[in-house]
């Protein structure tokens, strides 16, 4: 199966569970079911499902083990896109091809349909707690990853930033670390915290490698992609006058930089053993995207 195939699988796979989720969902008043419904709904690559999936893969993990905090981690990444848009984060019209949350039903219902996202994400893998110890450590790895000493953290750093003169690599590393390499580690990790650490360390260095390649490559699209493939207004970085590797090394270093990473994260993959093939393209994919 090429790895198209392969990503198409997993892709259609979370896509039904999350249309079912979808389906489920009847809270009220309308607005808040349909703002919730409109982000999720919308085409995003799914790449943390995707990736927890075949990293469930290579460690024997039942898919129908990893589904639930598949789930829960793409409702925290889309409130996390929600809120970023918002006038006073990024203000960007525009996710996914589509007008932004908050273009659609306003400023108010987004920071709700954001912190609805968040906490029934929340619930979810507090009813997965239930099941055993692993499962508990799981959804600890998750909360911490998305939370203040995570993807919060590091967005109140890009904040923080913002503008500012002072710009250095230490900083640049803890904002790309923070809010989106963390929720990158999580999907790539929580298989291995479910079948006692295996592969714990290799893994967790790969997702922080392939979580910076991640985001240097969002850069990069940033500047060269065009609206039709990103679904996103290009060019807003440099507008906001955000701290992004473009500022820092410029666009040829940041492409350096992506091929380093790529690199670092194929290297990791070497040493774990097992059928690391859609993970190896996984990494190449990452650094050609261009969506
Ligand atoms: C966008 O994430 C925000 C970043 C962390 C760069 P994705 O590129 O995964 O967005 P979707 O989910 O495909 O829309
Ligand atoms: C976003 O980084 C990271 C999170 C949403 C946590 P960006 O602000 O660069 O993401 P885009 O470009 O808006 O998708
Ligand atoms: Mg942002
Ligand atoms: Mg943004
Ligand atoms: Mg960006």
């Amino acid at each position: 199966m090429s790895f198209s195939e392969k990503y198409g699988e997993y892709l259609n796979y979370f896509n039904s569970k999350l249309l079912a989720f979808c389906d489920k969902l009847d809270c009220k008043p309308d607005i808040l079911r349909d703002s919730i419904k409109y982000s999720l709904l919308l085409n995003g690559k799914r790449i943390r499902p995707v990736l927890m999936l075949a990293v469930a893969d290579l460690l024997n993990v039942e898919r129908e083990k990893v589904i639930n905090f598949a789930l829960a981690i793409e409702l925290i990444h889309t409130y996390s896109l929600i809120h970023d848009d918002l006038p006073e984060m990024d203000n960007d019209d525009f996710r996914r091809g589509k007008p932004s949350n908050h273009k659609v039903f306003g400023t108010g219902n987004a920071v709700l349909a954001g912190d609805g996202l968040l906490n029934t994400a929340y619930s979810l893998l507090i009813s997965e707690c239930f099941k055993g110890n692993e499962f508990v450590s799981a959804s600890k790895f998750i909360c911490d990853s998305a939370g203040i000493y995570g993807m919060i953290g590091g967005q109140s750093a890009d904040l923080l930033y913002e503008n500012s003169k002072e710009i250095n690599e230490d900083a640049l590393d803890f904002i790309y670390e923070n809010k989106t390499a963390k929720l990158i580690i999580a999907p790539i990790i929580v298989p291995s915290i479910l079948c006692e650490g295996k592969h714990y360390s290799k893994l967790k260095l790969f997702g922080k490698e392939l979580g910076m390649l991640f985001q240097f490559k969002d850069d990069v699209l940033d500047v060269e992609g065009n609206f039709d493939a990103v679904g996103k207004t290009c060019g807003k970085d440099e507008k906001e006058g955000k701290l992004t590797a473009i500022k820092l090394f410029g666009l040829d270093g940041c492409k350096l930089k992506c091929d380093l990473l790529a690199d670092s994260c194929l290297k990791i993959l070497e040493g774990i053993n097992g059928d690391i093939e859609f993970l190896r393209d996984f990494v190449n994919f990452s650094n050609k995207r261009e969506n």
